[in-house]
């Protein structure tokens, strides 16, 4: 572990970088306004573009009475089904650029002896609750500059819009520039910014912690301006076991990492951070595939032990599972693209209400040999886009066979270009159980809620996924049974409203 003085001077740095993070350029509140038309033309040429329309209302809420319920709902599934992403993409008619900068929406689908309920509300941090006071939007996103923006902290501007996961006795919003934020329980609103020491006050903290066997949650942040990453290891409890500084530099975008039994993995792709690039978090990385990317293996037990692998140039957002094999090979799942163009073309179009262009991913089985520095894969679905894999909780770090994941397949006779099957992926045999939904149905990300507790991985279970069928106008909940899911849907509830496509989500058992 690092000693505090080392970790001081280090947010010194981050500090100094924080100064050049607002909008002291020209911005644009005229733009932020244009947008918002031409969103509202584009949606009614593209009417699938309803997944990035701004939540008007604060706060949803169903009764049982008030969702349908086709089929059945597993009386034994008991437990909150939570979910967050961007939804408030509208600041007082001011529309931000990107699907990845608006306010958060957390929700909930409480399950219990075979009934469902709703509840959602954009989080009301400290960011939202200044910007409602004034009427317009006041802080820098991660890609809208906003006019006369200014920050004192990371978690001035942090809208806790990418996941929500439960640990150490808290319900936890998460962002990734910022601090993981705590949430009411029962109403969902927001507590406090979580500080987990007070040296790592408003550090960055990753929407993709991993979760190991123990109950210990391993984390990171990404520090560009200061060319770190923040490791951290937090107890089952919730307290802090220790961070460790990385020097990084220049550090890419890492949106998600991965453990093993002895290894925290970091996969560094060539896209990385340069101040002076341009205005924004996203404008400020460089794509840079002329120099590969690395594989960054750190010992769980020593931090300070690393080793370096060099890879291919691929931008990867999310990784399925990782484990070390008998021989000492780390072996893990990723979904691969050949440049980060999803993110810096596809996800601002859709804000504009353009069609989304931009390179889809594949999803790949890497094996990394980090004694003799080798990397080589093997593709297991070839695209033209696999997202959102997802795979037993109780496994992570551990060898897993089973991956859920989203797939997008121009031939799939859907009216729209977006997510439309979900796929059982079976790594070790090749099948795939897949279903495609509805031709005006929106595939939101699934995850696998495995029938037994703990570590058991035997298959059975459920997945549980929403969908936005923007037709109808409608979010529906879906509940598949994990081992057969080509069969459809056993269960689906479907809400009274509409809600935007959101990020990710996790289930807790009651
Ligand atoms: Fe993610």
């Amino acid at each position: 572990m690092m000693d505090r003085r080392t970790f001081m001077t280090s947010l010194a740095v981050a500090g100094l970088g924080l100064t050049g993070i607002s909008g002291t350029a020209l911005a644009d509140a005229n733009a932020m306004r244009h947008r918002a038309l031409n969103f509202q033309i584009g949606l009614r040429e593209r009417p699938w573009l309803l997944g990035w329309q701004t939540l008007e209302a604060p706060m949803v809420a169903a009764a049982s009475n008030e969702i349908r319920v086709e089929g059945r709902i597993p009386a034994d599934l008991k437990g909150d089904f939570c979910r967050n992403g961007p939804a408030g993409h509208e600041v007082f008619g001011h529309r931000y650029r990107h699907w990845f900068d608006g306010d958060g929406l957390v929700h909930r689908f409480r399950l219990e002896d075979g009934t469902v309920r709703h509840e959602g509300r954009i989080i009301d941090t400290p960011k939202w609750r200044a910007e409602q006071a004034a009427f317009q939007p006041l802080y820098d996103a991660f890609d809208t500059d906003v006019e006369g923006a200014s920050v004192s902290s990371l978690d001035s501007l942090n809208p806790g819009n990418i996941s929500i996961i439960h640990h150490g006795g808290r319900l936890l919003a998460l962002w990734e520039g910022g601090s993981a934020m705590e949430l009411d329980p029962d109403t969902l609103a927001f507590r406090d910014f979580v500080t987990l020491a007070p040296e790592a006050r408003g550090m960055p903290f990753a929407a993709h912690p991993r979760l190991d066997r123990d109950g210990t949650l391993w984390s990171f942040g990404t520090a560009g301006f200061a060319g770190k990453i923040v490791l951290y290891r937090v107890n089952p409890d919730g307290s802090l076991h220790g961070i460790h500084l990385l020097d990084v530099a220049p550090t890419p975008m890492v949106h998600d990492f991965l453990i093993t039994e002895r290894h925290v993995v970091f996969i560094l792709t060539p896209w990385r951070y340069d101040h002076s690039a341009g205005k924004t978090f996203l404008e400020r990385h460089v794509w840079q595939p002329e120099t590969g990317g690395q594989a960054l293996i750190i010992d769980k037990d020593d931090p300070s032990q690393r080793r370096i692998v060099d890879l291919p140039a691929f931008w990867v957002y999310h990784f399925g599972n990782a484990w070390e094999d008998a021989a000492g090979i780390i072996r893990f799942d990723y979904c691969r693209y050949a440049d980060p163009t999803m993110t810096t073309e596809a996800f601002r179009q859709v804000m504009n209400g353009e069609a989304p262009t931009g390179t889809g991913a594949s999803y790949r089985s890497a094996r990394i040999d980090p004694v003799k520095g080798r990397f080589s894969e093997s593709t297991l679905i070839d695209g033209p886009a696999a997202e959102f894999p997802r795979v037993h909780p109780g496994r992570i770090g551990r060898r897993t066979d089973r991956t859920v994941m989203l797939l997008a397949d121009p031939d799939s006779g859907v009216d729209h270009p977006l997510f439309a099957t979900t796929a059982m992926v079976n790594r070790e045999t090749g099948r795939i159980d897949a279903f495609v939904h509805g031709p005006t149905e929106i595939a939101e990300e699934a995850i696998l809620v495995p029938a037994e507790e703990g570590d058991t991985d035997s298959g059975a279970g459920w997945v549980l996924q929403t969908v936005l069928d923007y037709a109808a106008a409608r979010t529906r909940l879906k509940i598949f049974d994990a081992t057969d899911l080509s069969s459809g849907p056993v269960a689906v509830a479907t809400l009274p409203y509409a809600l935007p496509a959101g990020l990710h989500g996790n289930f807790m058992k009651a």
